[in-house]
């Protein structure tokens, strides 16, 4: 067994199977490059977390799917089904999660520098709930709403910044002073200000609901004390809210925890994590009605792969290149954007053979960083070969884009 093969990828006769599908027979039944995602793989990953996470607590629990991470409408459909909430974060996602059939009940609303317009949009949905993002938005939204909505009733939470965050890339932190690269932190409201948002939120008319934090993507295991210290304070600040006499239906501890990309990543303890935050919420007797959380990556990422057709193997001052028809821009932009991104990569036709040689697996776009995969150690592709980027599931098609004016892939479901 690879250590990569799940309910979704798996290896027949040293060649890739995708939903029990033969790599080769989707590339030609779709052409290449594509998208491939496995529903029982993604049902399979929800209801692990799902059942997890409800043995651990007598209150009710909420996996939120980060749309984000994949909005594909078949993605949606499943994770309805399954009983998923959703965490959209532009009124575009609350769209696609209402056209997916997720009640409005069941999505809540973390947008970041809103405007007036998106506010309207979000007030417009009853039963939507609005996670604030900033101090200084509430007077936005005071104004929109009396403008449109008054006398509306509007489910609100705010959205802190415990001061502390972590995250496989410094683009990926998203709570905390600054992150591991200097950046000041856009999210959230500080510390000292988040009791003032809830009151200033009631004064105003707002229906306060929930407190919410989200941390970072992509935690490793070296990432869990971190995250540990911010459950205490999430619970520190949920019980002086309580002092104050605020009743919270909701705590939303975010997303964060991934999938393993690649062998040797350390993979963050799930289990440990949920059953530390359901103990600390349960011993604080905060008198919640729910627990909150929020994964994009570790429901969909390693339940989709993306399939390249090779043009022809080019070698060059010693370099071996597998030339593909796709560009990581246009399909699995994560390496490009992110250092730290790594992508297992397979040759779907020859999973394994003696010969390995390295090989840079090169994408269709006038641009050096243009790669899948520097130098993997893989069996030689032929001219009319495929390859299959791994783990494509989250953040490829979602955050692809049309540079070079190349196409972005079709996405299949299987
Ligand atoms: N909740 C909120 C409010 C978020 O902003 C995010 C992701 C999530 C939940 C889900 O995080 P996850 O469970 O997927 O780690 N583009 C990056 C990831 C950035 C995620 C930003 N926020 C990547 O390709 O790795």
């Amino acid at each position: 067994m690879y250590w990569w093969e799940n309910e979704f990828a798996g290896v027949k006769e040293n060649r890739l199977a995708l939903g029990g599908v033969d790599a080769a027979e989707l590339a030609k039944a779709h052409g290449t490059p594509i998208y491939v995602y496995g529903k029982r793989r993604i049902r399979a990953r929800f209801e692990e977390l799902r059942d997890l996470v409800e043995g651990l607590t007598p209150l009710e629990t909420r996996i939120c799917y980060a749309m984000k991470a994949n909005p594909n409408p078949g993605i949606l459909r499943t994770l309805r089904a399954a009983g998923s909430w959703i965490d959209a974060v532009s009124p575009g996602e609350v769209r696609a999660a209402l056209a997916a059939g997720f009640p409005a009940g069941r999505i809540l609303f973390t947008g970041t520098s809103v405007s007036a317009d998106d506010l309207r949009q979000a007030f417009a949905i009853p039963g939507l709930t609005v996670n604030i993002d900033a101090a200084e938005a509430l007077e936005l939204m005071r104004e929109v709403r009396d403008a449109g909505f008054r006398g509306r009733k509007i489910r609100v939470s705010v959205r802190w910044n415990p001061g502390i965050g972590g995250g496989f890339n410094p683009k990926a932190v998203t709570a905390g002073e600054r992150s591991t690269d200097g950046t000041p932190i856009k999210f959230g409201v500080e510390e000292r200000k988040v009791v003032d948002v809830f009151l200033r939120a009631r004064k105003l008319g707002f229906t306060p609901v929930g407190l919410h934090q989200h941390l970072g993507s992509g935690w490793v295991r070296e990432d869990y004390p971190t995250v540990r210290r911010a459950v205490d304070l999430m619970v520190r600040k949920a019980s002086e809210l309580r002092a104050l006499g605020f009743r919270l239906e909701f705590l939303d501890f975010g997303g964060g925890f991934g999938p393993r990309y690649f062998k040797s990543q350390s993979l963050f303890p799930v289990a440990e994590y949920f059953r530390y935050v359901c103990g600390k919420v349960g011993k604080a007797g905060l008198d919640v009605k729910a627990l909150a959380f929020e994964p994009g990556k570790y429901l969909v990422g390693d339940a989709g792969a993306l399939l390249l057709g090779v043009n022809y193997v080019k070698e060059s001052y010693g370099n071996l290149f597998a030339c593909v028809d796709g560009g990581t821009f246009n399909t699995v932009p994560r390496p490009v954007i992110y250092m730290q991104a790594n992508h297992e990569i397979v040759n779907c036709l020859e999973i394994d053979a003696p010969d390995k040689p390295r090989i840079t697996v090169a994408g269709h776009l006038c641009e050096t960083g243009d790669v899948f995969g520097k130098e993997r150690l893989l069996p030689l592709p032929k001219k009319g070969g495929l390859l299959a980027v791994l783990c494509a599931g989250a953040y490829c098609r979602s955050m692809a884009s049309n540079f070079n004016l190349r196409d972005i892939p079709k996405e299949v479901l299987v």
